[in-house]
């Protein structure tokens, strides 16, 4: 009785807490399986970002819930973002769940569910839920565990920090989240170093505003900030093919980060830089301190560093208050910035926000409107700029079988997956391929035998 399954919701830091999640239970001697199916405690890892994320996951609670009220010895956990967002209330509408867990206790979860297994077994059930959603001093060292699975794992993502303490006015991370608080520099490195041991290749460092990273905390010798030096001890870390980061903030992105880029070639040419909207006025009243103007000067300067420096974006769309000009504005920066990739979302009111009690709510239709408009310019966009590789050679970390199991996939330096023919021991290494096709989000070619494997970050800079 102890198989788990862990279905998570919503960011890749959920997918980080659910592994590190994984791997404590396993190493307390539970069995991790991949189909719920299967399993005898099920732990959802939820999201609250927006309203859809929690119908989502409560949906999926219920349903749970008939087969625990079916069967005493099965195990229903909510953890993370909206476990910590609604704590006990879940029990209104939820009341067989056995497990709450908040977003600084993801590391207590195997003593809960010791504890739960043990109290049946001598058969004097706890007959309450048990919930955890207090603050815990050093929760964000505790994101530490990966997982080994049967396969060689190319691409690994570390956490270095967990909390926000930016208060955009639509988002209810801060209080889902806590404050900000980061994990020691030496820990992380040593974690990228464990990783790259085991052959990972490339690491994506993650938290809610990677460029506060350290902030306050860290000495700056020549004024450059923690987060740069992070991401020059990790680039010195040998088998680190390529670095990677999300989400920064472009209030944080100042001239360090892009020198970064001239010096530090295991940094992709790509970066995800929220943008949220293109309007001043809405900039404003989201509470995110920067321009149009001045998101655009990080644009150029990137660009200046890496000429084939790939942006992707998060955009919300019907904000409250945002006019058709507004929008306009949103839509004629996407195509000054020509993103490879946005994720668009309509506005989702977040009880407890600023926002949601601002004037001027727009209506959903109009809201959906809007969404369909901004990724009908998005997707043109993404097929102009991957119709443009078309014919060139592209540096691909490879990172395994594509899931047809028959060809190999991998990703560019500006992060775009490629698909090709190849042998399965390609795994792992930077290979050269000659693009030959395109569709909105993936290049299709075949390997580039003239170039052979390429052999570093280094050299394939020069690509
Ligand atoms: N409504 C819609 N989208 C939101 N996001 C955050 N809060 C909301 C909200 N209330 C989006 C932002 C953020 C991404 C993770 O989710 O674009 O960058």
């Amino acid at each position: 009785m102890n198989r788990v399954h862990i279905k998570t919701y919503g960011c890749q830091m959920n997918e980080r807490d659910s592994e590190a999640v994984a791997a404590m239970l396993r190493a307390r001697g539970y069995r991790i399986v991949g189909s719920e199916d299967d399993c005898d405690i099920l732990l959802l890892n939820t999201c609250s970002v927006r309203d859809a994320a929690e119908q989502k996951a409560i949906g999926k609670a219920g349903y749970a819930s008939a087969r625990r009220r079916r069967d005493p010895d099965f195990v229903l956990g909510i953890l993370g973002c909206m476990a910590q967002n609604r704590g006990a209330d879940l029990l209104e509408r939820l009341p067989d769940v056995d497990l709450i867990v908040g977003t600084q206790k993801f590391h207590r979860v195997p003593e809960y569910l010791d504890n739960l297994r043990a109290a049946r077994e001598a058969g004097v059930p706890i007959g309450q839920a048990i919930v955890e959603t207090g603050p815990e001093e050093g929760s964000q060292n505790a994101i530490r565990d990966h997982v080994e699975g049967p396969g060689r794992q190319v691409c690994a993502f570390v956490s270095i920090q967990q909390g926000c303490d930016m208060n955009c006015s639509f988002c209810i991370v801060p209080r889902t989240r806590g404050d900000e608080r980061s994990r020691p520099m030496d820990d992380i490195v040593r974690e990228c170093e464990e990783l790259a041991g085991r052959g990972v290749r490339e690491v994506t460092l993650l938290g809610q505003i990677v460029t506060s990273y350290g902030r306050g905390g860290h000495p700056r010798p020549g004024g450059e900030s923690p987060f740069v030096r992070l991401l020059e001890r990790v680039h010195e870390i040998p088998g680190i093919e390529r670095i990677r980061f999300t989400s920064p903030h472009p209030r944080g992105f100042r001239r360090d980060l892009a020198q970064a880029y001239s010096r530090l070639p295991k940094l992709g040419e790509h970066v995800h830089l929220p943008v949220q909207s293109g309007s001043n006025a809405v900039l404003r009243a989201m509470n995110r301190p920067y321009s149009r103007e001045r998101y655009l000067e990080i644009v150029a300067m990137l660009r200046a560093a890496r000429p084939a420096m790939a942006f992707s974006t998060d955009i919300i769309v019907g904000f409250p208050g945002e006019t058709d000009d507004d929008f306009e504005q949103t839509r004629t920066l996407c195509e000054e910035v020509d993103y490879d990739m946005a994720y668009v979302f309509k506005y989702s009111v977040r009880t407890g926000t600023p926002a949601a009690s601002m004037p001027g709510q727009v209506p959903d239709e109009e809201r959906e409107r809007r969404n369909q408009a901004l990724l009908e310019v998005l997707r043109a966009g993404s097929l102009r700029r991957s119709t443009a590789l078309v014919g060139t050679v592209q540096e691909v970390l490879v990172e395994g079988p594509d899931r047809t199991g028959a060809r190999l996939t991998g990703r560019t330096r500006a992060n775009r997956a490629v698909v090709f023919d190849g042998p399965a021991g390609l795994a792992g290494s930077l290979a050269a391929v000659a693009v030959s096709s395109a569709s909105v989000s993936t290049l299709y070619g075949s390997l580039e035998p003239a170039r052979g494997g390429l052999q570093s970050a280094a050299c394939a800079a020069s690509l």
